[in-house]
């Protein structure tokens, strides 16, 4: 085993065509002893560390750097999906609007406003939004994943609510409600299908769609 050489190291070395030829047969090889995990993160810092040292920062988001999952609602001008983030594997929300349905410019205004509320508030109680960006046909609005799924789901199943379990998400409600108050946001659209819960089983009041700021 020692003594072995690998073959592909056995170059003349005054032929530097075959040297190149050589550097990159090793290179496929090198990738093709490489978990498919390991290929993806190879070629997506491959990206970024090209992108730095052309223009000396990140590259902007991309859709390819998340895989994207199972729808987890249905909205009025598009849907949400699971997502995970393929360099860092953060599961996350992605909330995508077809921009053919929205052509008006007044549902454009409202789905702007929508980002610009959520890039306000930061509260324990409310969805944390991580990162806006498009793709040829939908805008794409990257959210906290709030694996527990919105209340109405959680009363379905559950039927009714203790009044102990009531009391402690109704306080969590309550307090996000007076955070946004404080801030001068009003909700608007306040109902179980708006309001999530995390992976702790903690309130974080979502969709903001039809917020609004006031003095
Ligand atoms: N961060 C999240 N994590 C898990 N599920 C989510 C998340 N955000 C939304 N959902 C699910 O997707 C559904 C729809 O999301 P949301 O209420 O934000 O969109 P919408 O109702 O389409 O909004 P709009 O009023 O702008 O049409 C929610 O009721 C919830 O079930
Ligand atoms: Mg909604």
């Amino acid at each position: 085993m020692g003594g072995a050489t690998h073959a592909s190291s056995i170059v003349p070395l005054d032929n530097p065509l075959m040297i190149q030829e050589q550097e990159e047969l090793d290179n496929q090889n090198d990738q093709d002893c490489l978990s498919p995990r390991s290929r993806e993160v190879g070629l997506l810092t491959k990206v970024i560390t090209d992108c730095f040292d052309r223009y000396n920062k990140m590259p902007k988001t991309r859709i390819e750097l998340y895989k994207v999952g199972k729808i987890l609602g249905k909205g009025a001008f598009g849907k949400v999906n699971l997502g995970l983030h393929r360099l860092t594997r953060r599961l996350v929300a992605i909330k995508s609007t077809d921009k053919d349905q929205i052509k008006e410019e007044s549902t454009k205004r409202k789905m702007m406003q929508e980002i610009d509320i959520l890039k306000s508030i930061k509260h324990t109680s409310h969805i944390k939004l991580l990162e806006t960006f498009q793709t040829a046909k939908h805008y794409l609005i990257v959210m906290e994943l709030c694996p527990g799924g919105d209340l109405l789901n959680y009363v379905r199943k559950r039927r009714k609510l203790t009044e102990k379990n009531a009391k402690y998400l109704f306080k969590q409600i309550m307090q996000g409600i007076a955070y946004m108050h404080q801030i001068g946001i009003v909700h608007r659209d306040i109902k179980l299908d708006n309001i999530l819960l995390d992976g702790l089983g903690k309130v974080k009041i979502g969709d903001f769609g039809v917020s609004k700021r006031v003095d």
